[in-house]
């Protein structure tokens, strides 16, 4: 089948690519478009590892074609995260200890962000079912919940809305 173009938004920016029919998002974010924060885990939908944000909502990029996101606004980690510095999310990662291996990291920090920007103060049950489709294999899970309960409270205690860049 001949390749296709597909332009759509990616943190701000207009893109344009050339892919393979059915290719993946993840595959294109990473091999076309060095977005290599988005992870590669079991490509299976199963780990989370390779979330992102579609139009400010998490989707698993392993099981999206790209033609699928024609048009529509698609951010990253790498679109989060200021040039010099992290951001509030990525703050009360560092400090809560969320993370060990890191490789689970960015797709949790997708999904705390879209469920900040949705419910500015989740409760514990509302957290946990936020990042049930996210595996860690290192923390227990413990410390990325504090994590993100750290950043509710600093990002609702300063008003700082987390909208999607
Ligand atoms: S790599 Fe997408 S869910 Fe595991
Ligand atoms: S920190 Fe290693 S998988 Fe989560």
């Amino acid at each position: 089948m001949a390749s296709v173009i597909v332009n759509f938004e990616l943190c701000g920016r207009d893109v344009e690519v050339l892919v393979q029919p059915m290719a993946t998002l993840q595959s294109v974010l990473r091999n076309q478009l060095g977005h290599t924060a988005t992870k590669e885990g079991c490509r299976q939908g199963g780990c989370g590892s390779c979330t992102v944000l579609v139009d400010g909502e998490p989707m698993l990029s392993c099981l999206l074609p790209v033609e699928d996101v024609a048009g529509r606004r698609v951010t990253t980690l790498e679109g989060i995260t200021p040039i010099d510095g992290l951001d509030p999310i990525q703050e009360a990662f560092l400090e809560s200890n969320g993370f060990q291996c890191g490789y689970c990291t960015p797709g949790m920090v997708m999904v705390t962000r879209a469920l900040l920007d949705h419910d500015p103060q989740p409760g514990r049950e509302a957290i946990v079912e936020a990042i049930s489709g996210n595996l860690c294999r290192c923390t227990g899970y413990q410390p990325i919940i504090d994590a993100i309960e750290k950043a509710a409270d600093r990002l609702s205690g300063s008003g700082e809305q987390t909208g999607e860049r």
